[in-house]
């Protein structure tokens, strides 16, 4: 596994300017707390940020949990996606990401557990949370009937980017993703990497400080994919974006992400960067293929009965080959994985970002 370095991962960690994602249905505004009253020079200004303290993460879930009548699609998880880094989250279908990501973005409430966007409570502060993020949704989120200005010209608008500022700052965003030229073309006589380079667009057009992407490259062929990512991270170059992103692709989660959660039934079952998650599961082989510890033997003289004969022990080799993450998540999620949710590249492939276009 290469670091962040060679693989051109963790590019650029600088600040963006904060702003809000899709919001269809927006939320009434809970202000937060009112600044106290005059305390008196000596006491405690509990909302005057401390200059030393560190920054605060981008995302904070503690545990979260989220039902849909009898399905516990988040089931109690804890996690934290650092400022400026690219956080994967992992998860066989039904697994609870979406979910999770959709509690974050406020389009669903937090009924049990806290989450915190750069420490704005997603409970309490829904628009300021809002305001910093932005959302490219698993569902298609572009018109099919306007062209790919209109789309991210309407983001601009919901969005609330300020009047003066939406027409240069739509062009920005269509030109980040490589879509300048055809930005009057309307979306439905786009590609399947065009749309979703477009969907991008339209989530980059508030700047966000947190960029959430929802399976953002599904169905696309290999090279429209690194399209995406390319894209990504420039932006993420200029601005120190954080970006947290759900993939179904292993490989890309290896090669894009800094850290990886990975999630199974509502919960997070193993977290870490790609080479600590191999890493984990190389110990874990080693110590399976150990032989287990002799007892001494019993004593001739012993009065005790001999226990039954077993089966001599057959050492487990370490497998040959550095585990994948692809290995390190079948082992996470265990046998359950095929039999309920289909392999990956099953996945993949059935889904079609151009059935998602209509
Ligand atoms: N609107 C809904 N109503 C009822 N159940 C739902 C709803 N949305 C999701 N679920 C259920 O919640 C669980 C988690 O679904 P979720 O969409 O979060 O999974 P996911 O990890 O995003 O899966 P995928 O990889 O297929 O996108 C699943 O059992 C799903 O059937
Ligand atoms: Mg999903």
């Amino acid at each position: 596994m290469s670091t962040d370095d060679e693989s051109g991962r963790g590019q650029g960690r600088g600040r963006g300017r904060p702003t809000g994602p899709a919001a269809p249905d927006e939320p009434p505004h809970t202000p937060a707390a009112p600044a106290p009253g005059n305390p008196g020079p000596d006491a405690p200004r509990p909302n005057t940020p401390d200059p030393d303290a560190p920054p605060p993460d981008a995302v904070t879930c503690r545990a979260l949990r989220y039902a849909f009548g009898e399905t516990r699609a988040v089931d109690g998880v804890d996690l934290s996606v650092r400022t400026g880094e690219v956080f994967g989250l992992l998860g066989p279908n039904g697994a609870g990401k979406t979910t999770a990501i959709r509690c974050i973005t406020t389009l669903l409430p937090v009924p049990a557990g806290m989450v915190r966007v750069f420490g704005h409570d997603a409970a309490r502060e829904r628009m300021a949370v809002r305001r910093l993020l932005g959302y490219v949704p698993q569902q298609l989120s572009a018109d099919a009937g306007l062209t790919g200005r209109e789309n991210v010209a309407l983001f601009a608008r919901v969005f609330d980017v300020a009047r003066r500022e939406r027409a240069a700052r739509v062009s920005q965003a269509l030109a980040a993703v490589g879509l300048t030229e055809a930005a009057g073309r309307l979306a439905k006589t786009y590609s399947g990497g065009m749309i979703r380079r477009l969907e991008l667009a339209q989530a980059l057009v508030s700047a966000p400080r947190l960029l959430m992407l929802d399976e953002p490259t599904i169905g696309l062929d290999p090279i429209a994919r690194t399209s995406v990512w390319e894209h990504i991270n420039a932006v993420r170059a200029a601005t120190g974006m954080t970006v947290l992103v759900t993939t179904h692709y292993m490989e890309e989660a290896d090669q894009y992400c800094d850290r990886l959660a990975l999630m199974h039934h509502g919960r997070i079952r193993a977290l870490g960067t790609p080479d600590e998650l191999r890493s984990a599961l190389r110990a874990r082989r080693r110590a399976a293929a150990r032989p287990p510890a002799v007892s001494p033997a019993p004593s001739a003289s012993t009065s005790t009965p001999a226990a039954p004969s077993s089966p001599p022990s057959v050492p487990v080799r370490p497998s040959d080959t550095e585990p994948t993450l692809e290995d390190v998540f079948r082992d996470v999620a265990g046998s359950g994985l095929d039999e309920q949710s289909g392999d990956f590249r099953d996945v993949r492939s059935t889904r079609r970002t151009a059935h998602r276009v209509g």
